[in-house]
């Protein structure tokens, strides 16, 4: 079998995600901005192409493939994908999901858990219908819960993903979690990052989560998950007594967890990005167009991608002054 994919720091990749999409029916006020140019359609991998590069990295030791976006299920036919990718599943691949606002959920779920997705996460910011029109700019609230709700009933296990922002969201964050532990689902809280522009300021949206986690102490008892710090991914899990449920907390600006880094990300043009936070990439398109064995010089160009590797990223919310750390924003590479 060929060899696994190990970077320069001992790092082993065992996990891609996998951009299909730049677009959204959303425009979350810390993620895009409200006027977005989008790819042209043609530059967009095809979905045999998706599915060629996944299929490449499942031969080179992947076992957990998470779709993304952008919003992965306003890619036309996406269903079609989760079906072809949904056949390696037993078969080198462990975990087949995807990272979904849920406005499409009520349309999609049941094909998604047909196809062998067993877990979603969940983006949701609010459960007050105001603040989340004013958060996504344009999202219909009720819709979303239609959707989880129809997640639920397919029997998909669900994870809340909710960014901390300081005026909008972080006083309603202990309700929140009440919330989603009392319908059985994990939680994890994420640090806004300083991606792409979009046209609101970072320094008044950031919330250092130990200000949400000691009023969470405050209210409730934390326990430490156990977690294998390499290869653990980002989150740092919780378990709360009284709710039952699991906390996660993704903290890229207060505690780096990048030395358990186990991911790379692919765009919908076939760019692999060996990290969220630095630019540095490998185009996988023109191998994959090259006639001759696509494979090898797919594989040929992974090898070459994983030894760039950086050892972490250098994110960091500073000064009001400051342009985003990097011009891209999230949805390029799906968070
Ligand atoms: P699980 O499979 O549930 O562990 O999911 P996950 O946390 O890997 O994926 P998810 O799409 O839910 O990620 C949540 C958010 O965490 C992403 O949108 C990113 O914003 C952030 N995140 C995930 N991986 C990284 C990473 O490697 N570095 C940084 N800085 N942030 C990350
Ligand atoms: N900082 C932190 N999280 C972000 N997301 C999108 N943009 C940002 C950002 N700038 C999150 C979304 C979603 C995930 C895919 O990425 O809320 O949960
Ligand atoms: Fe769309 Fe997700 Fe970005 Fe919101 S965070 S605009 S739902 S891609």
């Amino acid at each position: 079998t060929p060899p696994p994919l190990r970077d320069a720091f001992g790092r082993t990749v065992t996990y891609l995600r996998l951009s299909v999409t730049d677009r959204c029916d959303l425009r979350c006020a810390y993620c895009m901005a409200e006027h977005m140019t989008f790819l042209p359609k043609k530059d967009l991998l095809t979905l045999e192409e998706l599915e060629t590069v996944a299929t490449a990295f499942i031969r080179r030791g992947v076992r957990k493939i998470r779709i993304t976006g952008g919003e992965p299920l306003v890619r036309k036919d996406i269903g079609q994908l989760f079906d072809r990718l949904g056949t390696h599943l037993g078969a080198g691949l462990d975990e087949l999901t995807l990272t979904t606002n849920a406005t499409l959920l009520e349309r999609d779920a049941e094909r998604l858990h047909a196809a062998g997705v067993r877990r979603v996460n969940i983006s949701l910011d609010t459960l007050d219908p105001d603040m989340f029109r004013e958060i996504t700019r344009r999202g219909d609230f009720d819709k979303v819960i239609r959707g989880i709700n129809a997640a639920q009933e397919a029997g998909l296990k669900i994870k809340i993903n909710t960014v901390a922002l300081r005026h909008q969201n972080a006083a309603e964050i202990p309700h929140m979690v009440e919330w989603a532990h009392g319908r059985g689902f994990d939680m994890t809280l994420i640090e806004v990052m300083p991606l792409g522009d979009t046209g609101e300021d970072r320094i008044d949206q950031y919330v250092p989560l130990f200000e949400i986690r000691d009023r969470l102490d405050q209210l409730w008892t934390l326990e430490d998950e156990a977690t294998d710090t390499r290869m653990a991914g980002p989150s740092r899990y919780v378990r709360i007594r009284e709710t039952g449920g699991k906390l996660g907390f993704i903290t890229p600006l207060t505690n780096n967890f990048c030395a358990g880094c186990n991911r790379v990300r692919v765009t919908c043009t076939g760019r692999i990005y060996m990290c969220l936070g630095q630019d540095d990439h490998v185009d996988l398109r023109s191998a994959l167009r090259k006639s001759d064995s696509p494979e090898q010089a797919l594989d040929a160009a992974l090898d070459r991608a994983l030894l760039r590797k950086p050892e972490k990223h250098d994110f960091a919310i500073r000064d009001r002054a400051e342009t985003p750390a990097l011009p891209r924003h999230m949805s390029v590479t799906g968070g």
